[in-house]
């Protein structure tokens, strides 16, 4: 069987800025992949590229082993795109929304109605099916705009960022769907900035930062990766740079600056909480907290890039 997604060497520019450099990745049928990295990263640009709506500095994406050009190509068939911006309109329904595109899919009659009410369904709208979209709660037009995505029964659905801004409740029932499409076969590609959905939803998952592909794999090849077996967090307020500093030298230790304090992947978690108190001591740094756990793909992140991947 052919893999669903083959991204081969993408790379876009916007004049000087290189906002996607040399990614290569692959989804096999059934698999859901995550991309996950900050904002800026180059997720959108990607999956831009993937759906055929903007060309390529360089490399290519086959899907289902035929080649997406933004030329119109009948291999887009296969995508549906969920973009990052609701792209709805307010004062039809979603019934009617979903009407609307699904005719511009060349989706008819009672193949498109039952369409409709299986998509509706999925994300769970089955009931508000007939109220205009202008009356939903953001997470409904969230899920509405997912509906879109789905209806013309995808391959391959992309989703960029799909839980950006929304109530709990919604990105609970989202993440579940999303889920659900996984087991029912259907290939996935799921971009976002938190790393609770990536580790939830994912198979896969792709590490992206500044327009590079700096990791992938599962979450436990991820996490392996790093070789040591403990992250300790550790909250403080104070004159903090030299506390950090004083803590940079400790064998084995990586150390990283968060909001409040720092983070440290290292072997010896009582040798390093001790040190972190008696340096605190040195340097008038009060400490408000401790936690010490396995590390996650957040680690990964500081790890790889010294940076936080989390909105801050
Ligand atoms: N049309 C554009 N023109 C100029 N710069 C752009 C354009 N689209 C994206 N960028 C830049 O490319 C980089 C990657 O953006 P984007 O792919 O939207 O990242 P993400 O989706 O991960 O937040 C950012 O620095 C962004 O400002
Ligand atoms: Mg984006």
């Amino acid at each position: 069987m052919p893999a669903v997604l083959e991204c081969a060497h993408l790379a876009r520019s916007f004049g000087s800025l290189q906002a996607v450099d040399d990614v290569s990745l692959t989804i096999a049928p059934g698999e859901t992949y995550g991309l996950l990295g900050p904002n800026g990263a180059g997720k959108t640009t990607t999956i831009s590229m993937i759906a055929g709506l903007l060309t390529p500095s360089a490399g290519t994406v086959r899907v289902l082993g035929r080649e997406i050009t933004t030329a119109a190509s009948t291999a887009k068939s296969a995508i549906g795109l969920v973009p990052q911006d609701i792209a709805l309109y307010p004062d039809l329904s979603a019934r009617e929304n979903l009407r609307f595109f699904g005719r511009l899919q060349g989706m008819r009659g009672a193949e498109l109605e039952s369409r409709i009410d299986e998509t509706l369904e999925v994300v769970g709208l089955r009931e508000r099916g007939k109220d205009r979209i202008e009356t939903y709660s953001g997470g409904m037009k969230r899920r509405a705009n997912i509906a879109v995505g789905l209806l013309h029964s995808p391959t391959l659905l992309m989703l960029d960022e799909p839980t950006v801004g929304v109530d709990p409740q919604s990105r609970n029932s989202i993440l579940e769907a999303i889920a659900n499409l996984g087991t029912a076969g259907m290939a996935v590609l799921y971009t976002t900035h938190y790393m609770e959905e990536a580790e939830r939803l994912c198979d896969r998952i792709g590490i992206i930062d500044d327009g590079r592909l700096i990791a992938e794999g599962t979450r436990a090849e991820l996490v392996a990766s790093l070789g040591t077996a403990s992250r300790v967090t550790v909250r403080a307020e104070g004159p903090l740079d030299e506390w950090r500093e004083s803590l940079a030298g400790l064998p084995g230790t990586q150390v990283h600056a968060t909001a409040d304090g720092v983070e440290i992947t290292c072997p010896d978690p009582t040798g390093t909480v001790a040190a972190a108190f008696e340096r605190a001591g040195r340097h008038g740094v009060t400490i408000s907290g401790v936690d010490v756990a396995t590390p996650d793909l957040e680690s990964v992140f500081l790890h790889l890039t010294g940076k936080a991947l989390r909105d801050e």
